[in-house]
C-alpha cells in the first residue's frame, strides 16, 4: 500500500473535544468530530496514548497497554470509533510508548517487591562507592537515577522518576512489545507510532559522560536495527495495510536511512527533529534565540535529498504535543497571523514525505500565553522552572522561557468555537483555553473560504492530486536569503514552491523556469502568472504547477 498521498492528524485526545462534560476529551468525543476531520479529507488519525495510565506525563507513562484509562472511556469507545473512522475512510494509528513504563505498571511493581523475572525487564543497578550509576541527565531534568528502597537499588528513567525505562536486551521484554502491537493489530489498529523509540537500545556497559548528558550512550543505541527489524518482522512487517512512524529522539540521518529505508523493514517513516532546532541557542531548548531561517532551509534540504537518494520516508511536520505552536514560533501570530499560518504550512506539506496536522494547527491556534506559572500544567515545565529558580533566574525570567517553550503550548483545548471555554466542554477544562478563541476557532473558519482551514483542505486535496507532490523528486533552488524554493518533478509535471519569509523581498527567477509555462495553483496572496521579477511581500506563498 503507498501512504505517500496520504495525511495524518494528530490528536491529543484530552484536549481535543470532551463529550461528557467532566473536562476532558475523549474517545467518544474524537468519534463526535470524524465528519469535522473527513471534511478536511485527512486519512489518518494519530491519537496519543489513552491506555491506563497515572497520566503523570499524560498518558506517556503507561500502566497497562491492553486496556483504556476510564478517563477517556471504554474499549466499546474505541470500537466505536474505529468503525464509525472507517465509514469514513480514516484509519486509526495508535501510539506505542515503548522506551518505558510507568512504575505503576504490573512489571514494575513485580520487580520491586523482589521478582527477579521482572527486575530484569528494567534497569536496576548497585550505587558503587555512593555514587549514581551514572551521572546522565533526564530529558525532563534531574538525573536519570531513582533510588528504589525496597531493592537498595537505582532504576533507569530517561524521562520522569514514574516512567522506569524497559530492558530490550531481555527477549522477554521484546516478546511483551510484539504481543502488544498483535493486540492493538488484531482490533483493527492499521497505523503505530512509536515513541522515542531509537532510545530503547542501551549499552553493554553504563558509564558517565563527561562532556553530554549521556544520550550519546543510548541514541540510535547499539542494538537498535535488529530490534526494529525484529518488531517488523514478528508482528506489523507481514501486513501491508500497516503505516507506522518511530519518534527518533536526536537521531542521525544516516540511522533515518535504516530506520525508514524502503528495503530495511523496520519502519515506514521517521519524525526527526533537527529543523525544530534552530531556535535553540548552543541546541539547548531552554536557551532562547530568535529562529534561523537559513539553517531551516539548510536542514529541510538536507534531510529532503538525503532520505531521498537513500529510499527513506520522512514525516513532515512542525506541531505536536511536545512543541509550541508553529506560527508564534516561525510565523506572526499578530499582523501576519494568517498569512504565515499558510505559509508556514505550504512549506511543509509541498515537500517529500508524509504530513502531519496537529490538531488546531489548521485553525492557526497559537502559543498559550499564559501569565501565572499556576496555569501550566506539564510536567517537565514545572520541573525546569523549579530549576530555573534554583539556578538564580527570577520567576520572571523563569516564566518567560516556560511561555515560549513549554509543550503546554500546544495542550491547550482545540477551539471549536466563541461559546465557553471554546466549545471544548461545558466545565472548566483540565488545562485553560487561550483567551484568543474567540476569534480563533473552527465555526469563524469552517464557511470562510480564505480560512487558514481551507488553505489546509487545499493543500491535502493537492497531494492526492498531484503526483510530483506525492511521489515526486524533490530538487532545491538555490536562492538569497529569507526566501525559500524548491521543486517537485515526476516525469514531466513540475511543481514550483516559492515561500518568503518575514520581509519585503524582490527576487529574479532563471529564465529558463520562466519560459516553463508554470500556472499559479495556489497562493495565500493573489494567483500570479511566473514572471522573471518578482516583488515577494511578508510570508507571501506561491505553488506553480506545469504539465
Ligand atoms: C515523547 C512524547 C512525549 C513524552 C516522551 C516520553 O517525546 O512525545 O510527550 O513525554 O516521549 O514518553
Ligand atoms: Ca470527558
Amino acid at each position: 500500500m503507498s501512504f505517500k498521498n496520504k495525511v495524518v492528524y494528530q490528536i491529543y485526545p484530552k484536549s481535543f473535544y470532551d463529550s461528557n462534560n467532566d473536562g476532558i476529551g475523549d474517545l467518544k468525543g474524537i468519534t463526535k468530530k470524524l465528519k469535522y476531520l473527513n471534511f478536511l479529507g485527512i486519512d489518518y488519525i494519530w491519537i496519543t496514548p489513552f491506555f491506563v495510565s497515572p497520566q503523570r506525563d499524560n498518558g506517556y507513562d503507561v500502566a497497562d497497554y491492553y486496556n483504556i484509562d476510564p478517563l477517556y472511556g471504554t474499549m466499546e469507545d474505541l470500537d466505536e470509533l474505529i468503525l464509525e473512522a472507517s465509514k469514513y475512510g480514516i484509519k486509526l494509528m495508535l501510539d506505542m510508548v515503548f522506551n518505558h513504563t510507568s512504575t505503576e505498571h504490573i512489571w514494575f511493581k513485580q520487580a520491586i517487591q523482589g521478582n527477579k523475572k521482572y527486575q530484569n525487564y528494567y534497569f536496576f543497578k548497585k550505587s558503587i562507592d555512593n555514587k549514581l550509576p551514572t551521572n546522565w541527565v533526564s530529558k525532563f531534568g534531574g538525573n536519570t537515577w531513582e533510588y528504589c528502597k525496597e531493592l537498595d537499588m537505582y532504576y533507569l528513567h530517561l524521562f520522569d522518576k514514574t516512567q522506569a525505562d524497559l530492558n530490550w536486551e531481555n527477549p522477554e521484554v521484546r516478546k511483551e512489545m510484539t504481543k502488544i502491537v498483535n493486540f492493538w493489530i488484531n482490533k483493527g489498529i492499521e497505523g503505530f507510532r512509536f515513541d522515542v523509540v531509537n532510545l530503547i537500545s542501551k549499552p553493554q556497559i553504563f558509564k558517565d559522560d563527561f562532556i553530554g548528558d549521556g544520550r550519546r550512550f543510548y541514541t540510535d543505541g547499539p542494538n537498535i536495527h535488529s530490534y526494529l527489524k525484529e518488531l517488523n518482522k514478528n508482528s506489523f512487517g507481514k501486513l501491508k495495510n500497516i503505516v507506522t512512524v518511530g519518534e527518533m529522539s536526536s537521531t542521525t540521518i544516516e540511522n533515518c536511512y535504516k530506520y525508514s529505508g524502503e528495503k530495511e523493514n523496520e519502519l515506514s517513516m521517521v519524525f526527526s527533529f533537527h529543523h525544530l532546532k534552530i531556535d535553540y541557542k548552543n541546541k539547548n531548548k531552554w536557551e532562547l534565540q530568535e529562529a534561523d531561517f537559513e539553517e531551516l532551509k539548510e536542514i529541510l534540504n538536507t534531510w529532503q535529498l538525503g532520505m531521498q537518494k537513500n529510499n527513506a520516508w520522512n514525516a513532515l511536520f512542525w506541531c505536536n504535543h511536545d512543541q509550541p505552536r508553529i506560527v508564534s514560533r516561525l510565523g506572526d501570530d499578530k499582523i501576519y497571523w494568517k498569512k504565515s499560518a499558510k505559509m508556514l504550512a505550504t512549506m511543509i506539506h509541498c515537500l517529500r514525505g508524509t504530513p502531519y496536522i496537529y490538531q488546531g494547527e489548521e485553525i492557526g491556534m497559537t502559543n498559550t500565553y499564559f501569565e501565572t506559572i499556576n496555569d501550566f500544567k506539564d510536567i517537565e515545565s514545572l520541573n525546569y522552572y523549579d530549576i530555573f529558580l534554583k539556578e538564580g533566574k527570577s520567576p520572571e525570567e523563569a516564566l518567560k522561557i516556560i511561555q515560549e517553550r513549554s509543550r503546554d503550548n500546544g495542550r491547550t483545548p482545540m477551539q471549536w468555537n466563541n461559546k465557553n471555554f471554546g466549545g471544548f466542554s461545558n466545565i472548566i477544562p483540565w488545562i485553560n483555553p487561550i483567551k484568543n478563541f474567540k476569534q480563533i476557532n473552527v465555526e469563524n473558519q469552517i464557511n470562510d473560504c480564505d480560512s487558514i482551514l481551507h488553505y489546509y483542505k487545499k493543500l491535502i486535496q493537492l497531494r492526492k492530486n498531484y503526483l510530483p507532490i506525492s511521489e515526486g523528486e524533490f530538487i532545491p533552488v538555490i536562492t538569497e536569503k529569507d526566501i525559500y524554493i524548491y521543486k517537485r518533478k515526476y516525469n514531466s509535471e513540475e511543481i514550483l514552491v516559492i515561500l518568503n519569509y518575514k520581509n519585503k523581498k524582490e527576487i529574479t527567477l532563471p529564465k529558463e523556469e520562466i519560459e516553463k509555462n508554470y500556472s499559479c495553483i495556489l497562493s495565500n496572496n493573489n494567483i500570479i502568472k511566473l514572471t522573471s521579477k518578482l516583488t515577494l511581500e511578508p510570508f507571501d506563498t506561491f505553488v506553480f504547477y506545469k504539465k
